[in-house]
């Protein structure tokens, strides 16, 4: 358990533009920051962050938060974790009770199989140091590639022992589950283990034994894989062992060294793309750290777009061998699509970028990677353009090519640059060039119209409308009050501190004007009738309200915002923030939406309006339901009651719609 106070300190510590940040690369506008979604993978930025707010909000999938919520959803961990997360980050000692053993048992599977990971991580580096064969094999193996120690440090390396089941042995005797070693895949189920029986140690065997280890880490830090590297040249052996697939390591999203680059790759807006966990760290050696490898399998989109997050250029690093070529040709075309600026970088005889550096010197490294950059389609162009000079059949073949490249670009400025360019290199008519590439596009585009559907609704005048009035929403049913509850909360939340002028009645029933605030006025309106919230959710928004106002505070928006109970900062977050207020798009096109405030107490007397009398009626209607089955004598005293009631429903109307007619 994480005390209040300390919960407290945290929130207010994180600030959402820096925790945002860490994750994404956010360019200021006005008041707002903007970035490309992590969430939903898009082209063109529609994720606000407010920073005097303390939230964010994207217009394209509608994902809101604070960074709490953020690092909840983002790195997929509990309340509580998301807080431990962001302790660490800010420094914030939290004292904790220790966890009992069922406590321990209800942890989730991920969280178990993270503890694992850590476990292992830890357990290999200890092994590397501090056994014989570690330093022996491990050790000495890493110094032989002449790693420093900083940089084995850094990245955590380690080393797992001959012995085939070590590792499992040690796990399991300081009680680690058999089921997460398993699970995770640090341990392999032999064909011993019988099918439907619970795992046992006996049953497992390590996946990495005889191996140098390579953690491989999730965006927030957190060890959710490993790459493990044979010593031996026997061929027959896999080179690289990576961990499969599983509940925490999706190998399609996780980059190797983005976790390490990621604040290289923000500062320098440039990311270079390389093959191996080799070129990773020998990079990092050599003082560049904005640096990723995909580590295994073939870039993916998810991939491109977790660098995209960060910045748009990308220069490829690929070996000059066949493997190389082809993995970046097939790389490549994903990058552009995915609106990459892309630029390319060969090393000479085969070298990859862990071998060159280790020629060179760290300026002369870094002179090399400055100095032969180049543009890939320009590059492109050149190279077909002398492979092609005097064949002109060839020649048609290189512009289909090149053609089919530049069409895949997505920014309309930038492909026709593209197009001025290659047919200078080219030496061909631009406008030919333009006409060949339009032609693919549109090809590709009536092909894509009739697969993809509506991906954001785009906003209108009409849908802001919608937002901000109840009385659009269709008929409700009788005994459900959500959109009342709901509606007073958020005037509440965002226009509570507003005075407004409203009559009174004194002790001798006579009208006075009385200058109150909306919150104070909203709540006197529901105590006067004895309103009751129905919907939990609601109820502990409001509950928190009425807490504050006893205490003499007028709450504001922030307060619930930031607010430590995740249910009532989501609640703000959700529906207090309106589209117009922060969305990029109204911003560019000047549109003027009405103001919001100058409606609130409107809005207020209006629900509140529709609040009672449908409470009314509901109340109305169950009593006279009670009609069907009650005596002669209490069906007299039901009747008075409803006639009663009806009386009062109609002075509640007087009363209230007045006020709205007005
Ligand atoms: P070193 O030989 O240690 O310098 O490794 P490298 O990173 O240069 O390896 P290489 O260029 O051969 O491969 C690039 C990347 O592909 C590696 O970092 C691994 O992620 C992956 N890889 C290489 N060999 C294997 C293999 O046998 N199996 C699997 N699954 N992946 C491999
Ligand atoms: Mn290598």
């Amino acid at each position: 358990m994480i005390p209040k106070n300390t919960v407290e300190k945290i929130i207010d510590a994180a600030h959402v533009e820096e925790v945002l940040g860490e994750f994404i690369t956010l360019k200021k506008r006005g008041a707002n920051l903007l970035g490309l979604c992590p969430f939903h993978g898009e082209k063109s930025p529609s994720f606000t962050v407010s920073p005097v707010k303390g939230i964010y909000k994207c217009f394209g999938c509608g994902k809101s938060g604070n960074s709490v919520n953020f690092i909840m959803e983002h790195l997929q961990l509990s309340y509580p974790d998301a807080l431990r997360w962001l302790a660490k980050k800010y420094s914030i000692e939290i004292v904790e009770r220790e966890i009992t053993p069922e406590e321990r048992e209800q942890q989730t599977e991920r969280e178990s199989m993270l503890i694992v990971m850590q476990y292992a991580q830890r357990y290999f580096t200890e092994t590397m140091f501090d056994t014989d064969e570690g330093r022996s094999i491990g050790l000495s193996y890493f110094k032989e590639r002449d790693l420093r120690d900083d940089i084995i440090a850094k990245f955590q390396l380690g080393y797992s022992l001959e012995e085939r089941n070590a590792f499992t042995v040690t796990a399991v005797k300081n009680s680690y589950q058999p089921k997460y070693l398993a699970k995770t895949g640090m341990s392999i189920v032999s064909n011993r283990h019988v099918e439907g029986t619970e795992i046992t140690q006996a049953d497992l065997f390590d996946r990495y034994a005889g191996r140098v280890m390579f953690p491989i880490h999730d965006d927030g830090g957190r060890v959710v894989a490993f790459g493990g590297r044979t010593l031996s040249n026997d061929k027959k052996t896999a080179k690289y062992i990576n961990s499969p697939e599983t509940d925490i390591y999706n190998k399609s999203k996780i980059l190797y060294g983005l976790w390490m680059g990621k604040k290289a790759i923000q500062n320098a807006d440039k990311c270079f793309l390389v093959e191996g966990y080799m070129d990773v760290i020998a990079m990092h050696q050599a003082g560049i750290e904005n640096v990723v490898a995909s580590s295994g399998t073939s870039l993916t989109v998810e991939q491109i777009k977790s660098i995209h997050r960060f910045t748009k250029n990308i220069v490829v690093l690929y070996d000059g061998d066949e493997a190389g070529q082809k993995a970046s040709n097939r790389a490549i075309p994903l990058l552009l699509e995915e609106g990459m600026n892309v630029k390319l970088l060969m090393f000479p005889d085969n070298d990859d970028p862990d071998s060159f550096s280790r020629k060179v010197t760290i300026q002369e490294f870094k002179d090399y990677l400055e100095n032969n950059t180049e543009d890939f389609l320009k590059f492109k162009a050149k190279k077909l353009s002398e492979e092609s000079k005097n064949d002109p059949i060839k020649r048609a073949g290189v512009i289909k090519d090149l053609v089919d490249s530049i069409s895949i670009i997505p920014d309309n400025i930038i492909r026709s640059i593209y197009i001025k360019e290659c047919a200078n290199i080219m030496e061909i008519e631009e406008s030919i060039l333009q006409m060949e590439v339009n032609k693919i596009r549109r090809k590709t585009a009536t092909k894509a119209s009739n697969t993809t559907a509506n991906e954001t609704q785009q906003l209108t005048p009409e849908n802001v409308e919608e937002e901000l009035f109840l009385d659009t929403k269709p008929e409700k049913e009788l005994f459900n009050f959500d959109a009342e509850e709901e509606r007073l909360l958020v005037l509440m939340i965002k226009y509570g501190n507003l005075l407004i002028t409203t009559q009174a009645e004194d002790e001798v029933n006579v009208e006075h004007e009385l200058e109150i605030t909306l919150g104070e006025f909203i709540i006197f309106e529901l105590w006067r009738d004895e309103i009751a919230y129905e919907n939990p959710l609601y109820k502990t928004v409001l509950d928190e309200y009425i807490e504050q106002l006893k205490d003499l505070r007028l709450p504001d928006v922030k307060h619930f915002l930031q607010s430590p109970d995740p249910l009532i900062s989501s609640f703000a977050v959700n529906y207090v923030i309106d589209k117009h207020e922060v969305s990029p798009k109204w911003i560019n096109f000047g549109v003027i939406v009405p103001k919001e405030i100058d409606l609130a107490k409107k809005d207020a007397e209006k629900t509140l309006f529709s609040f009672k009398s449908r409470k009314l009626n509901a109340y109305i209607n169950s009593i006279r339901e009670s009609l069907k089955t009650c005596s002669y004598d209490e069906s007299i005293e039901i009747l008075e009651e409803i006639k009663r009631l009806e009386i009062l429903k109609i002075r509640i109307n007087l009363l209230l719609g007045r006020e709205v007619i007005k």
